[in-house]
């Protein structure tokens, strides 16, 4: 009998990614293989995100694609999960818009992803099952990793922190973290496999891990203190801060641990102190400022990325021109941009000062210019400079490296170890890549 296959759609961030790891490894306990042709799918599921109202839209019309694909085959499976479907009333108006929908579930209860296929096999019953709160954690252990020497390992789920436009609090519940003997057993898995040279730690705010346990004494630093004692050649990432709750000692902490990367993703979301207030994020560009001081100061070769929103309700030219002042000053080697979008049952969606459209398109252009010119001044500044490489590919007669910071960095040398770590001499800086040397000892 020929194997059955699956094919997953994801949308999203790298929590939606690594959910997908997790969706792929309950498929494979069921036999089924993985295709990338929908046409030849037995099962399809789409891991979906509503954290901004364009990727809603896709998703929708994605889903619509399926419905000529099931007419030509009645046997297909269709599944829709992921925090999407956690939104009031969506359940209901997926089952209205796409009756060929088999599964509907939320993120809250994606391990039983397995049990649902088998009762839908066994009754041929279309249903949907969306839990609204959230239950606690249960550990999976058959994930089935796609990136090649990145391995991503929740440590924590859900939000406490509201920020006016944003959903996710909403759709994924209050912050629970997992057990540090959890993830340190995962993460010690991964390294042992000799498999993964980066651990992505993912979290809505991983700055305030272990803060639910009430214990007075796990906290994200006692977390990278109990991973950084494993034995092997990694570096610790982890995504995503707050500036609210990223710490002068965790900077510290960080300058002072080689096992540690160095480069920090702390989103500001708005250069404006009015717009910091009205998005409820509790800091101000003084003390965002000093942080950003600190890191550099304190740690060698740190790079920062950020997210940013523009558009949002009462953004005035003026706010808007300091969120542009704040990449110059933050030297930010990326920037996630984005145009704010309302969500439902956010405050923000009943603020008044909408930014139109057009306003908010011309300012996302303007951000993405002065961005551009940054990492091109950043990359530039690079050259002469002595980083840690790890070489992921061979290209015809070059190594394709990654540095920290995610830049690709191009090296020309006769036999390197691809997934080992080198020091590299930077020569040159072309538009996106860098050119580099090794340097022997
Ligand atoms: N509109 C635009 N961007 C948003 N984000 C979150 N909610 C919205 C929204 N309603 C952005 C923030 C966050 C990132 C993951 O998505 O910048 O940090
Ligand atoms: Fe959303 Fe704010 Fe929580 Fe980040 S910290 S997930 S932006 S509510």
């Amino acid at each position: 009998m020929e194997t059955k296959k699956y094919l997953i759609e994801t949308f999203g961030c790298q929590m939606n990614i690594h959910d997908s790891e997790k969706i792929a490894g309950m498929l494979r306990n069921l036999g089924y293989e993985e295709t990338q042709d929908k046409f030849n799918a037995d099962i399809i599921v789409f891991n979906t995100c509503c954290i901004r109202e364009s990727a809603e839209l896709k998703i929708m019309a994605k889903i619509g694609d399926i419905k000529a694909i099931k007419k030509q085959n009645k046997n297909l499976i269709v599944v829709v999960c992921g925090c999407m479907t956690q939104q009031k009333g969506m359940p209901e108006n997926l089952k209205k818009k796409f009756p060929f929908i088999n599964i509907i579930m939320g993120t809250h209860n994606l391990e039983e992803l397995e049990n649902y296929i088998n009762k839908f096999n066994a009754t041929h019953k279309s249903f949907s099952d969306v839990w609204e709160k959230e239950k606690e954690i249960k550990e999976q252990t058959n994930v089935y990793r796609t990136s090649k020497y990145n391995a991503w390992v929740n440590i924590m789920y859900g939000c406490n922190n509201f920020c006016t436009y944003c959903i996710v609090p909403y759709v994924r519940g209050r912050e629970r973290s997992r057990k540090v003997e959890d993830i340190k057993e995962e993460v010690k898995n991964l390294v042992a496999s000799k498999k993964y040279k980066t651990i992505t730690l993912l979290g809505q705010n991983v700055n305030s891990y272990g803060l639910d346990f009430k214990d007075g004494k796990t906290n994200f630093i006692t977390l990278l203190k109990e991973l950084s004692t494993l034995e092997g050649d990694f570096k610790i990432k982890f995504m995503t801060s707050h500036p609210k709750d990223f710490s002068f000692e965790l900077i510290d902490y960080i300058a002072s641990n080689n096992k540690i990367s160095k480069s920090i993703h702390l989103p500001v979301q708005s250069g404006s102190n009015a717009i910091l207030k009205s998005m409820n994020r509790h800091y101000t560009i003084e003390h965002y400022k000093e942080l950003v001081d600190r890191i550099y100061s304190k740690i060698p070769n740190a790079t920062i990325t950020t997210d940013i929103i523009v558009g949002f309700p009462g953004e005035t030219d003026e706010d808007f021109i300091s969120t542009c002042n704040l990449l110059e000053y933050c030297n930010y080697s990326g920037v996630f941009g984005f145009v704010y979008s309302k969500r439902k049952g956010t405050p923000a969606e009943k603020f008044e000062n909408q930014v139109p459209i057009n306003v908010k398109r011309e300012r996302i252009t303007k951000l993405f210019d002065i961005q551009h010119k940054i990492v091109k001044k950043l990359s530039d500044q690079l050259v002469g400079k002595e980083i840690e490489v790890l070489i992921e590919d061979k290209v015809k007669n070059f190594y394709i490296g990654k540095t920290e910071a995610g830049k690709t960095i191009k090296i020309k040398d006769e036999d390197l170890q691809v997934g080992e770590f080198y020091k590299v001499r930077i020569n040159k800086a072309l538009t996106n890549d860098l050119v580099g040397e090794i340097i022997k000892c």
